[in-house]
């Protein structure tokens, strides 16, 4: 990466001849956290699972391992990260179990009450209207659904620099209170810490927020959800 800015721009959205290595780097540096979400996010057969801000992908398979009827939407903004993921991954899209889609997570193409799971990971700093997005994660979501959010706490990307160029940054208190604004009902929030590189090459202590939150149990009915084993089309 040449500056700063560059990193920065790259974590943002990954586009053009630096969008592989920044993919190459996140899927590096973020896998521990991905992991552990998806760990605590305990899905099981049947789950349409949904991921705002995926990059290239790198953990779509591992989110549907081998269980039955598990199917995975990515939903990234970056043209390049879509096209890469679906290259990555062309042969758990062949099966039918996971798509790559280019949009925008403050419009969720996809009608109200879709997915059982969502999951984002290090993208809350690129919303500018936060609660958009969580009203929008929270819409396609069915009743009862589970959200994983996970991002850097502010203690930590405060002293980052590239971290200083646009990057809304938060402690976990603020998104508890964005999620519940949102309508979700919060039911676990978790600190991990972790000594590792950043995506600008120094090793540092972080400090890692995941909070898990699910829609409320009954929500009005726009969409049978009741089959379990079929995912929705999107719009
Ligand atoms: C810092 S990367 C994190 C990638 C991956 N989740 C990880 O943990 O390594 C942020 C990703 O979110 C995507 N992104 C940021 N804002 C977005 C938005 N509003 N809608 C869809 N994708 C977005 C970027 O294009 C990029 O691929």
């Amino acid at each position: 990466m040449e500056s700063l800015q560059d990193t920065a721009a790259q974590l943002r959205c990954p586009s053009g001849g630096q969008a592989l290595e920044m993919a190459q780097k996140m899927n590096e540096i973020h896998g521990t956290l991905n992991r552990k979400c998806i760990e605590l996010m305990h899905i099981r057969p049947g789950d349409c699972v949904l991921e705002t801000g995926p990059g290239n992908g790198a953990f779509a398979g591992e989110i549907v391992g081998d269980l039955e009827n598990v199917f995975y939407t990515g939903i990234d903004w970056s043209s390049d990260m879509v096209m890469q993921a679906r290259t990555l991954h062309a042969d758990l899209i062949e099966s039918g179990r996971v798509e790559f889609l280019l949009g925008d997570s403050s419009a969720i193409p996809f009608e109200a009450q879709c997915f059982d799971k969502a999951l984002t990971v290090h993208t809350i700093y690129f919303w500018d209207d936060p609660a958009g997005h969580l009203v929008e994660l929270e819409r396609v979501l069915k009743p009862g659904g589970l959200l994983c959010i996970a991002f850097a706490d502010r203690t930590f990307t405060e002293k980052m620099p590239f971290a200083q160029l646009g990057f809304k940054l938060y402690h976990a208190q603020d998104v508890r209170a964005l999620l519940e604004d949102s309508g979700f009902l919060v039911q676990d929030v978790r600190q991990i810490a972790e000594t590792s590189t950043t995506e600008t090459g120094e090793i540092v202590d972080k400090l890692f927020n995941v909070i898990l939150a699910t829609t409320r149990p009954m929500k009005p009915a726009t969409h049978d959800s009741s089959t379990g084993a079929s995912r929705c089309e999107a719009n």
